[in-house]
């Protein structure tokens, strides 16, 4: 698995968990942190509602999500849906904190090097903290 290798690369201590990101409610554990890259916006309205519940569930107190989503800074074409700053905020509204929110880019994969330009396609690199 590629995040694997990279994260062996950098030396990380990281566990990848594959699964229904829908069905996080079924994984009995509570995470210090999360990693979402790419995820959040495939989903849809109601799937993005069920998820972010999932990730209430497996999230410890404090713990924190690392969210880097399709911005909508990036024109429309080719690729996911591009989600605002407030629609970020507005699915993190209870019971989070969103931390920051700042601007970043997807590193483009070999077949869309040429799709998107700027360095990759826009993302919002979203930081945001489970509350108490
Ligand atoms: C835009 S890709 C991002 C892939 C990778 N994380 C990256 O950064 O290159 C979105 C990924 O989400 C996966 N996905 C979509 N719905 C999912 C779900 N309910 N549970 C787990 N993965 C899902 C898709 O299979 C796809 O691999």
């Amino acid at each position: 698995m590629e995040a694997r290798r990279k994260a062996d690369e950098l030396g990380v201590d990281a566990e990848f968990i594959q699964m229904d990101a829908l069905k996080l409610p079924c994984l009995d554990r509570q995470l210090d942190s999360v990693v979402d890259c790419g995820l959040f916006h495939v989903l849809s309205d109601a799937d993005r509602r069920a998820y972010v519940a999932g990730l209430a569930h497996v999230t410890k107190s404090n713990g924190k999500l690392f969210l880097m989503c399709f911005s909508d800074q990036e024109p429309e074409g080719p690729g996911p849906r591009r989600i605002s700053q407030n629609e970020i905020r507005d699915a993190f509204a209870d019971g989070w904190t969103v931390e920051s929110i700042t601007p970043s880019h997807f590193e483009p994969n070999p077949e869309s090097k040429d799709t998107f330009v700027d360095g990759g396609p826009k993302a919002w690199f979203a930081v945001i903290r489970r509350e108490s």
